[in-house]
C-alpha cells in the first residue's frame, strides 16, 4: 500500500496500480480537453537532482504546473545532501516549506533516508536500484495502445538496472509474463528477483538469449546499456551488451502488432537501431508524454 511516499513499484497491491494507471490514463484526456482540476493548488513540490533530466524534471515541473502547484528545483550543488547537510536535517527543513519531494539520486538508500526523516511525500524519480514512475509510464502506454494488460509479454534487452528492477517489481503486482534477456553478471537485483517471484502476480524469466526473449513478444523494451554514474564503462560495456542490441532482427521474432518502448533517452546504433526506435511500432515519444500524466496521478494521490 501506498502510504507517505512513492519510492518503489513493490509498495504498490494490484488493485492500487490499476486505478493508479486509470487515474493517470483519465488525467490525461482530462487535461487534453482543457477540463482538468487543481487539485494541487497552492502546493509546491521540491525537486531535487543528483543526476541529470530532461523528461523526468519537465514532466514533474510541468505536472505540478498542471495541478496548480508549483516547483523548487534543487541541485546538489546548493543543498550537498549528506555532505553539506546530514540527510535527516534537509529532510525535516524541506518538510517546514515544501509539501512534497522529487529526488533523483544515485544511492538508494539515501531516497529511502531522506523519506525517513522528510514529514512529506518522498517520490523516487530515479536512483541507481529503482526507477518506478518509469515503469508507471511505460503500463500506461502500453494501456492505451492495447486497451488491456491481458495476456501481456514484455520483453527487455540489455543491462539488468534500475529500469530492470522496476520492470521486476511490476511482474510481481500485475499478472503479466516478463523476460530481460541479458549478458551473464548483468542480471536484475536478486533480492528484487526473488520478492518479486514469491509475490507471483506475474512470471519473471531470466535469459541470455535474446532471440528466445523477443519470441512471440508484446512488447520489446531497450533501455541504455551504461547508466548514469557508469560513464567510465561505456565502452568496455558496448562490447559485453552487443548481442542485446534490440533490432529488426530481433523485432522480426515479436507478435505482427507489438510495441517498441524506451525509457529514454537513446542512442541509436547502440542499444537499438535507428530502424526499430524509429520504426512504426515505436510508441517511445507517446511513452515519454506519459510520464507527466502517470506522475500527476502519483502526486495527486500523495499529496492532495
Ligand atoms: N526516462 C527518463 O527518466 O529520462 P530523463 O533521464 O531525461 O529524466
Ligand atoms: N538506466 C538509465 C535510465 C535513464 C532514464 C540510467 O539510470 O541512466
Amino acid at each position: 500500500m501506498l502510504q507517505k511516499d512513492f519510492l518503489s513499484i513493490a509498495q504498490l497491491d494490484r488493485g492500487e496500480m490499476e486505478s493508479l494507471l486509470r487515474r493517470a490514463i483519465e488525467m490525461k484526456k482530462e487535461w487534453k480537453e482543457g477540463k482538468a482540476g487543481l487539485p494541487l493548488a497552492g502546493k509546491t513540490l521540491g525537486l531535487i537532482f543528483h543526476k541529470p533530466s530532461l523528461r523526468t524534471r519537465v514532466s514533474f515541473q510541468v505536472g505540478m504546473y498542471q495541478l496548480g502547484g508549483q516547483v523548487v528545483y534543487l541541485t546538489d550543488a546548493e543543498i550537498g545532501l549528506g555532505k553539506r547537510e546530514a540527510i535527516q536535517d534537509v529532510g525535516e527543513v524541506l518538510g517546514r516549506y515544501v509539501d512534497g519531494i522529487m529526488i533523483r539520486t544515485f544511492a538508494h538508500s539515501h531516497a529511502e533516508e531522506l523519506a525517513a526523516h522528510a514529514p512529506i511525500p518522498v517520490i523516487n524519480g530515479l536512483t541507481d536500484l529503482l526507477h518506478p514512475c518509469q515503469i508507471l509510464a511505460d503500463l500506461m502506454t502500453v494501456l492505451e495502445h492495447r486497451g488491456n494488460l491481458d495476456d501481456l509479454t514484455v520483453s527487455y534487452f540489455g543491462d539488468g538496472n534500475n529500469v530492470a528492477n522496476s520492470w521486476v517489481n511490476a511482474a510481481g503486482v500485475l499478472p503479466f509474463a516478463f523476460r530481460i534477456a541479458c549478458p551473464e553478471g548483468y542480471e536484475p537485483d536478486a533480492e528484487i528477483l526473488a520478492a518479486a517471484r514469491a509475490r507471483g502476480a506475474g512470471t519473471i524469466e531470466v535469459t541470455h538469449d535474446a532471440k528466445a526473449a523477443a519470441k512471440d513478444t508484446d512488447v520489446l523494451y531497450a533501455d541504455v546499456w551504461a547508466s548514469m554514474g557508469q560513464e567510465a564503462e561505456k565502452a568496455a560495456r558496448a562490447k559485453i551488451f552487443a548481442p542485446y542490441q534490440l533490432n529488426a532482427g530481433l523485432a522480426a521474432l515479436a507478435r505482427k502488432d507489438h510495441l517498441v518502448l524506451h525509457c529514454l533517452p537513446a542512442h541509436r546504433g547502440e542499444e537499438i537501431t535507428a530502424e526499430v526506435i524509429d520504426g512504426s511500432h515505436s510508441v517511445i515519444y507517446d511513452e515519454a508524454e506519459n510520464r507527466m500524466h502517470a506522475q500527476k496521478a502519483i502526486l495527486e494521490r500523495l499529496m492532495a
